[in-house]
Formats: structure tokens, sequence, C-alpha cells
């Protein structure tokens, strides 16, 4: 079976000093975990502190955002390639926070997935739907459209690369936990729309992850479902202590 996978996801939080006393507790607390694989995401100006830190050990780098274009005068951007030299191996992409607060949109998330295959990043695409949507009855309309639009032109050879994050909005912060019922049923739709999208069988090989007030409380009946391959941890990740015990008891 595949292992499950665990992705922190710090935002806006943590200077470089701060990264680097979290990743050595971390450290001390987890030791090799070698039974799930784990990545963490932190601010473009933490990577390096991370990555000087996890280098060549089981803890993975990755980043929270990325822009589609290679080089130029993008003030503020940062490329598909400066993040790979950085360390990054994956690279959260269309956070519902960016698509609120940045303005981004599914053909912009798409461009920024295709940039980050060209480089061999791994993408995690987040998707989910808000609570008017679900109070709406459009949870399933939604799901699809942002999959099918981000995923537009993506190969199924591509695919094996991509990791799918399903971070049901108001889930988000709230500490309103989809219940495992909720989450399962959504992404049991995902993977019947790859297959759709891409013939059988490609739903076997692709990560579905959820995201949305994960806690060392929550992750084992979440992680009992096969269909729910990892979760993406926000507030929880930023504290040794928890973001620990959701490993822990990843493996359990
Ligand atoms: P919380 O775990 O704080 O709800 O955040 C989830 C998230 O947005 C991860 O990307």
């Amino acid at each position: 079976m595949q292992k499950k996978l665990i992705v922190g996801n710090w935002k806006m939080n943590k200077t470089p000093a701060e990264a680097a006393i979290f990743v050595r507790a971390l450290q001390k607390n987890v030791g090799a975990a070698n039974e799930v694989d784990l990545v963490l995401c932190p601010p473009f100006t933490a990577l390096a502190a991370v990555y000087n830190i996890t280098s060549g050990s089981n803890i993975i780098l990755g980043a929270q955002n990325v822009y589609w274009e290679d080089s130029g005068a993008y003030t503020g951007e940062v490329s598909a390639a400066m993040l790979k030299e950085a360390g990054c191996k994956y690279v959260i992409i269309g956070h519902s926070e960016r698509r609120k607060y940045f303005g981004e949109t599914n053909e912009t998330v798409n461009k920024k997935l295709r940039s980050a295959l060209n480089v061999e990043l791994i993408p995690i695409l987040c998707i989910g739907e808000g609570l008017t949507e679900r109070e709406n009855g459009e949870a399933f309309r939604v799901v699809e459209d942002h999959l099918r639009e981000g995923l537009n032109e993506i190969s199924k050879e591509e695919m094996q690369g991509v990791v799918i994050a399903y971070e049901p909005v108001w889930a988000i912060g709230t500490g309103k936990v989809a219940t495992t019922n909720e989450a399962k049923e959504i992404h049991l739709l995902i993977y019947e729309l790859l297959d759709k999208i891409y013939g059988k069988n490609i739903s076997s090989s692709t990560r579905v992850i959820y995201g949305g007030s994960v806690t060392p409380e929550n992750i084992s009946s979440l992680l009992d479902e096969s269909e729910i391959s990892g979760v993406l941890v926000g507030g929880a990740s930023l504290k040794a202590d928890s973001f620990s015990q959701i490993i822990v008891r990843s493996v359990k």
C-alpha cells in the first residue's frame, strides 16, 4: 500500500529562525518517520533554512505557490525552476486562500500546474467548495470545475506526478472538519472524474489528500478511509507537538 502523504502548510507563519527551531523539534519527536511521506511547506523566505536542516532526511520540502513564467519582469513572483533549485519537490497550487485573496482562477491555477510539471515539481492541486456552494447543493459541480479546468491539457503521464488536495473552504481554519463520510464522498467523486478524464486506472495511482481542520484528534478516523491518501494540515502543522502527533497517529 502507498504511504500516507502528510503535508504541513505553514501559510504566512514562521521566520527562518523559527522554522529552524520547529524542524529540529520535529526531527527529535518523530525521528525517522519513514512510514509516511512527510512534506513541509514554509514561506519562501524560510525555504533555505528548512532545506539546510532537512536535506538528505525523510522531510521533504515544498512551496506554497509558484508563478507560471520562467523569468522576467514579474516583481514579487517566484518561478518553478527557482523553487526546484531551492530544494523543493512539491508545490501547493490553487489554495482557496490564493483564490480568495489573490484572484487566482482555474485558468491561472492550470498555468501554474503546467509550469511546475515542466520542471518536475509535484503540484498539490487544491480544490473544494465554499459553504454557500455546499448548502446550495453545488459541491460536486464546484469540485468538478476545479478539477477539469485545473487539469486542462495535463496529460495522463503527467498526472502520475500530480497530487489532488480536497479542501472544503468551510473546513479551513474553522475547527469544523468534514466528517469522514463527507470527505470520502468527494474523494470518490474525484477518483471517478479522474478515471472519466484519463481512462480507467489513473485513480489507483493518484493521491487525493484531505485538508481542513485536521488535528491529532481526528487524523486517525480520516486516514482509516483508504480513499484518503493523506492530509494537508494548516494550523496544527505550526506546533511541533501537534504535528508530531499527527505524524505518529498516521502510521497506526
Ligand atoms: P487548517 O488545518 O488550519 O484548517 O488549514 C487547512 C489548510 O488550508 C491547509 O492547506
